[in-house]
């Protein structure tokens, strides 16, 4: 534990970075809008969608492109008992998170005729559990040479007045996972980027466990950021409000950044161009694709990925030895964010994609307004809807249907299963094999 730098980060917690000033400066970041990508024609970038996709397809089938998924959070606020990955957010299925990612990952893989191997990154916090589930689901149908689980590091949770340690129990301090930026220094101790590099793994898809709406190797993507020579590229979905509840991607100083929304002054989110649309208008999602060649070098780029400091409710032991349960925040956590590194990345760039195609986080306990898990199934269900619908199958409203990974990946791999004209009226789950009706 390096204690010096804990007492450092408690004594800078006030010495908050001044966003507003920043934020005053700040242009829109350099993006490919859903627009552009919808048409046939060449982006300001130079390429089609269609070139990018080629491209991205390439990548693929030379086995150049891993997955790396973070799941070492600690869900609070969604009030599961267990990691978020068991969530069993299969709206028919009743499919876990982690089933429905690796179910994706080997479909792209089939599809490209090479293994993509999955990193997926742990915390103490929940690797126990995830680890023995996939190991007791045989990893899903994935081979376990393909799957690299690594965890990531944890920091002493503090109290907030004092700045002292707080205890878990008696002999254990209270610790707490180093937030998703803490995945760079895990992937290099854990050895995962030696096997990146043994694998001629160039490319990763980076997402976060909790959202099964995610295109998981979406091949435009990666052909975007490949083509542009970017070290980091970001999903990005429209923004509807000014402030809605996302980090912003802004340009600052010729470099991409995001400012989270409780940061980004109501004035300045609330600019318009001149036909109306919001200025700052790209939300993030937290899926990117990085360098892996980036990755080494951010391991050397100090101060790359600062610890912020967010006051928590922390239920501890007492200097007594009785459990303190707060009803305030009482405590600080400290974190790393991943999207920090953007600023250092060459050719950075955002790539617009419709929020109903790629977003839907699992984050919330029942009754929220939104990202809960009923919520997210509304979103696979109408996904599927379209794309059955699109694929000239008539899909009774009111019915669930969910159509698994491996059965089709996307809408163009309904549309070559699909039979047109034919009819779903009842709740279905459509999944390898024959398809079953619940
Ligand atoms: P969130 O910040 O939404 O946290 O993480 P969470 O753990 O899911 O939920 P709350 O805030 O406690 O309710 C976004 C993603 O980043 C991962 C999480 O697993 C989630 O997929 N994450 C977060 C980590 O892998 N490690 C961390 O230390 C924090």
């Amino acid at each position: 534990m390096d204690l010096e730098q804990l007492s450092r980060l408690c004594e800078a917690v006030v010495e908050k970075e001044d966003w507003a000033e920043l934020a005053r400066r700040a242009e829109p970041p350099p993006a490919l809008r859903l627009n552009a990508r919808r048409g046939h024609h060449e982006s300001e970038f130079g390429w089609t969608a269609k070139q990018a996709r080629q491209r991205g397809e390439q990548a693929l089938d030379e086995g150049k492109v891993g997955v790396l998924m973070t799941a070492g959070g600690q869900g609070s606020r969604l009030g599961f008992d267990r990691p978020k990955g068991l969530y069993p957010i299969g709206p028919v299925s009743g499919a876990s998170l982690l089933q429905i990612h690796i179910e994706k990952i080997r479909a792209a893989a089939r599809r490209h005729q090479k293994s993509i191997p999955l990193y997926l990154m742990n915390s103490p916090v929940t690797a126990e559990e995830q680890s023995a589930f996939l190991a007791e689901n045989d990893y899903f149908g994935m081979t376990e040479k393909d799957i690299f689980l690594f965890c990531q590091g944890t920091m002493p949770v503090v109290d907030a007045v004092t700045g002292d340690l707080l205890l878990a129990t008696k002999d254990t301090l209270f610790l707490s996972p180093d937030g998703h930026g803490g995945t760079v220094a895990a992937l290099a101790t854990s050895g995962a980027i030696e096997s990146m590099r043994e694998r001629g793994i160039e490319q990763l898809f980076y997402f976060q466990v909790d959202n099964p709406l995610v295109p998981i190797c979406d091949a435009e993507f990666i052909g975007h950021h490949l083509k542009a020579k970017s070290e980091l590229t970001s999903m990005a979905v429209a923004k509807k409000q000014p402030i809605d509840k996302v980090g912003n991607f802004v340009q600052i100083d010729r470099r991409l950044q995001i400012i989270e929304y409780s940061d980004f002054p109501a004035d300045v989110a609330a600019q318009r161009t001149e036909d109306g649309a919001l200025q700052f208008w790209a939300g993030s999602i937290a899926v990117h694709m990085f360098s892996v060649d980036f990755l080494e070098r951010s391991l050397s780029l100090s101060g790359a990925l600062p610890f912020h400091a967010a006051r928590k409710k922390v239920t501890h032991l007492g200097e007594e030895g009785k459990v303190v349960q707060p009803n305030q925040p009482n405590a600080l956590k400290f974190e790393r964010f991943i999207f920090d590194l953007l600023p250092h990345a060459q050719n950075a760039l955002v790539v617009e994609y419709a929020e109903e195609d790629c977003f839907a986080p699992l984050k919330n306990a029942p009754g929220a307004e939104r990202d809960t898990a009923e919520y997210v199934q509304r979103f696979m269900i109408h996904q599927h809807h379209r794309w059955l619908q699109e694929a000239g199958i008539q899909v009774a409203r009111d019915v669930a249907v969910e159509i698994s990974p491996l059965w089709a990946l996307d809408e163009r791999e309904v549309a070559r299963r699909a039979t047109p004209g034919t009819a779903i009226n009842q709740t279905t789950y459509l999944c390898e094999g024959v398809p079953r009706s619940a």
